[in-house]
């Protein structure tokens, strides 16, 4: 079967999916997946990729790969039950590669994860690996996301949304709202992953400047109550292709000094002593309750396919559910991959059972 493995994209997570893309290229089994690589570069062209790895590893010194817009551009056309590549700028005029199989869309953040590339695929009638179109939207969205984990019963952190209007017009009112959430508190784009954009708040009049950078992201902030001594870990949920869930054993991050938390440069620079429980040192009976809670989290914004879900776990043992990300990063660093390789799935393994799920 024909595989479009589309990466790169219109958010800021560019790079890291990317890289994602790299790993992922060199994992997918070409003697049973025919791959073809689409970019999508930072200002929306599609282009047939080069299938070349290692042109999209992360540097040495941290430097990130892109998709090369120079490329020959190319568009998805519907056809009658599926869609065929078309590349739209032949000198001779717009040429079909014929027919994809399945999507692959290793997409970060907005415009890719966010519902928008899963509505464009339902539109023109093809399969594609991970959620849908609510569950994408829906998880992408801090604010939604908290809203239906709440309404589903599930334990989450209590935060602000401060829309980029409501902040011109009143940013005192904003931040005495915020205020009732006590310190600390984190200041994350509305919609964003990475840690892009991500600031601590340790003392109120650093609270501008945090929803300043957040807004550089997104039109509207989500201000957060932060988790005090909390640990962090996460758990990897995989469906299987009779709609069973699995889940993986559970690992913790710990950052290393020098960060104040998880942030971009902790999680994919080399060097930057952030360590890894794998599996996080918990009681079993934690393990359980947080696995199960992972289960929950992946219904409960209806998610298919795949996800990673955060988790806090506070001093006195509670749980939190921190976030849940329906495209996680695949990169040498990432920690899907990780959870999974300790649950007995590993790379090639993980990456040809996502996509043989999507094709049935
Ligand atoms: N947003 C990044 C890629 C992650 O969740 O792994
Ligand atoms: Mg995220």
């Amino acid at each position: 079967p024909r595989v479009a493995v589309v990466f790169g994209g219109r958010s800021s997570e560019h790079g890291i999916s990317c890289v994602t893309a790299g790993s992922v290229l060199s994992a997918l089994d070409r003697a049973r997946w025919d791959v073809v690589p689409l970019g999508i570069a930072t200002d929306g062209r599609w282009v047939l990729e080069t299938d070349d790895p290692s042109r999209l590893a992360l540097g040495d010194d941290g430097s990130l790969p892109a998709v090369d817009p120079t490329r020959p551009a190319v568009a998805l056309a519907p056809l009658a039950g599926g869609a065929a590549l078309v590349l739209t700028e032949d000198p001779e005029g717009p040429r079909s590669l014929g027919p994809v199989d399945v999507v692959l869309p290793l997409l970060h953040g907005p415009y890719g994860e966010d519902g928008t590339l899963q509505g464009l695929l339902e539109m023109v009638g093809l399969r594609y690996v991970g959620a849908g179109v609510l569950a994408s939207a829906v998880s992408m969205d801090k604010a939604s996301m908290k809203v239906v984990l709440a309404a589903a019963g599930l334990p989450v952190l209590p935060s602000r949304t401060v829309t980029a209007r409501a902040w011109a017009d009143d940013a005192a009112g904003c931040a005495s709202r915020a205020e009732a959430l006590g310190l600390p508190v984190f200041v994350k784009p509305l919609r964003g992953g990475s840690s892009i954009g991500i600031s601590k708040v340790t003392a109120w009049t650093d609270l501008t400047a945090a929803v300043d950078e957040a807004l550089r992201h997104d039109t509207a902030a989500l201000v957060e109550a932060g988790a005090v001594d909390a640990r962090e870990v996460e758990c990897g949920v995989l469906e299987d292709a009779d709609g069973a869930l699995r889940t993986s054993v559970p690992a913790e991050i710990r950052v290393g000094e020098g960060h104040d938390f998880y942030d971009f440069e902790a999680k994919y620079l080399p060097g930057q002593a952030t360590e890894v429980d794998l599996p996080a040192d918990l009681d079993d009976v934690v393990v359980a309750r947080l696995q199960a809670l992972a289960v929950r989290t992946f219904e409960a914004v209806g998610c298919s396919g795949l996800a990673r879900v955060d988790f806090f776990v506070l001093p006195g043992g509670e749980l939190v559910v921190n976030e849940i990300n329906t495209m996680p990063g695949f990169t040498p660093t990432s920690m899907f991959p990780q959870v999974w390789a300790a649950s007995g799935v590993d790379y090639p393994a993980l990456v040809d059972h996502l996509v043989t799920v999507a094709l049935e």
